[in-house]
């Protein structure tokens, strides 16, 4: 039986292992992490975080070939193959700060494989690194005199969240870089045989390391980069009575560009666009490549402005006061269908709300924990309130900042009824019905659509 142990718990480390023992009764799949709490909570139904249909595959598997466990060293020495799923942060210290990847938590894992494996391994680098990071951890693992064999492949996983387990289930590609050795593609073959359990063989990718580590920087990159287009164009759409959506649909149909990643919003959030397209410049200055780090920088700078003139425009339609108004933020995740928070755009908004002494209540249906960690500066000042028919009740606006579906169907005149007036709906989505909203009576305000 082939035995795998994943380090790191998370948001990619559950749901893949997950989706692994479930496609795979014949591997034997543990999941180690350090934190105990979020490994007690995969053992309950409970799960550490929310995605559609993970319950599901994770009860299928779970006892009979899928464990969770915080014994790292145990589940490191037992295992055949070693997949490292832990977080690679932005460096906040040191050469690089604010935009290299902070490889700490990958380097102790290195670290402690090599430390405790008696017998030859194949790791998985899973999580999101900068090109070159396997070849520096093969110079750790084979330091001294280990006589441990170790083969570094690279696995990138493009999962987004709210729909991971579609991804994983039925993804676009896998993609696999290993080295151009014998012993490489004899681990690389190891690695597409499990895959190939439930993915097609073509769909599977192999590249040489560097390639698949750059590939998944560059996809983030290309992703993020077409949302900030699209946000540079919603700008221009408001100052000239064009409507984005329209500008989307009608370059969207052109098959060289495609329809998808091309939906305006407050700017793309989550823990990865950000930290990868800023990892990805620092690459680019490291090796002197100026004009392609500026290129890139630019998709985040445009982000930026995006989060930052949304709150302007409240600002400026609330006659540029709203100090102690009370302000409803429908959604606090990054995304719909997810509880995760980190890098959401509401995190800004809120703070941008604040420094103009607003007052400000927030709703989200699966993000209210998160929520309250985000922001422990103003944990005092906000207030959470779970029913949005209560945030929003004696609200001078509303604004909608995550996509969550049931937004579309709120009661929005009972909302309005209960709203000082004028009553504002400043729509960061662009998902609800603004005509219905202005017959209400409401000033509605949206991304790249004339007033
Ligand atoms: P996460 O923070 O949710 O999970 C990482 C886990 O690793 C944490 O639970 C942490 O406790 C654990 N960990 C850290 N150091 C450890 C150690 N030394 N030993 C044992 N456990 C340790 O992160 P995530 O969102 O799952 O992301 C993991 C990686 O995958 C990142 O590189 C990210 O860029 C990449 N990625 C994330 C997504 C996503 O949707 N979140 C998608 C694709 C790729
Ligand atoms: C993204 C990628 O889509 C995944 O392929 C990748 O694996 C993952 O990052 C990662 O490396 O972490 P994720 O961040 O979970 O996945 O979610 P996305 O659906 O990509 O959305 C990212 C952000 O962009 C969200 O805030 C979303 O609201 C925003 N977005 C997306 C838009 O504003 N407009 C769009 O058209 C699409």
């Amino acid at each position: 039986m082939t035995k795998i142990c994943c380090i790191g718990a998370g948001y990619v480390g559950g749901p893949t292992m997950a989706m692994i023992a479930k496609k795979c009764p014949q591997v034997q799949v543990t999941v180690v992490d350090i934190n105990e709490a979020r490994i007690a909570a995969w053992q309950t139904d409970d799960l550490p975080i929310y995605e559609p249909g993970l319950l599901d595959v994770v009860k299928e598997a779970r006892g009979r070939n899928l464990f969770f466990s915080t014994d790292v060293d145990q589940g490191i020495k037992d295992a055949d193959i070693v997949f490292v799923s832990v977080n690679t942060p932005t460096k906040t210290f040191g050469e690089g700060a604010g935009c290299a990847s902070d490889l700490q938590y990958w380097e102790l894992c290195a670290r402690r494989i090599k430390e405790v494996s008696t017998s030859d391994k194949i790791i998985v680098e899973k999580s999101t690194l900068p090109v070159r990071t396997a070849e520096a951890m093969e110079r750790v693992l084979h330091a001294g005199d280990n006589p441990v064999h170790f083969e570094v492949l690279s696995n990138p996983e493009f999962l987004a969240e709210g729909t991971a387990i579609e991804d994983l289930e039925c993804p676009d590609r896998v993609l696999i870089g290993g080295h151009q050795t014998e012993s490489g593609q004899k681990a690389l073959q190891a690695l597409v045989d499990i895959y190939a359990t439930w993915i097609p063989r073509e769909r599977i990718l192999t590249t040489n390391v560097w390639s698949s580590e750059l590939s998944k920087l560059t996809a983030n990159a290309f992703l993020a980069q077409r949302v900030s287009s699209i946000n540079a164009i919603s700008a221009l759409c408001e100052s000239t009575e064009a409507d984005v959506a329209d500008v989307a649909h009608a370059i969207g149909t052109d098959s060289r560009i495609g329809s998808k990643f091309l939906k305006a919003s407050i700017g793309f959030g989550g823990s990865c666009f950000k930290k990868d397209i800023l990892n990805l410049v620092y690459l680019c200055e490291t090796y002197g490549l100026t004009e392609p780090a500026n290129y890139w920088r630019s998709v985040v700078t445009m982000n930026e402005y995006q989060e930052a003139r949304f709150v302007t425009t409240m600002l400026h339609s609330m006659f540029n006061t709203i100090a102690n108004k009370r302000i409803a933020v429908l959604g606090f995740a990054f995304k719909a269908d997810t509880g995760d928070t980190r890098e959401s755009p509401a995190i800004k908004v809120c703070r941008k709300l604040a420094s103009e002494h607003a007052s400000i209540v927030v709703s989200d249906p699966k993000a209210m924990d998160n929520a309250k960690l985000e922001m422990p500066e103003l944990a005092d000042d906000i207030e959470f309130q779970e029913d949005v028919y209560k945030a929003c009740d004696g609200a001078h606006a509303v604004a909608v900042l995550t996509d969550w579906k049931q937004y579309k169907d709120l009661d929005f005149q009972r909302i309005y009824d209960s709203m000082q007036k004028p009553a504002f709906i400043f729509d960061g989505r662009n998902m609800l019905d603004h005509d219905a909203l202005y017959k209400m009576g409401f000033e509605v305000y949206s991304i790249g659509k004339g007033r």
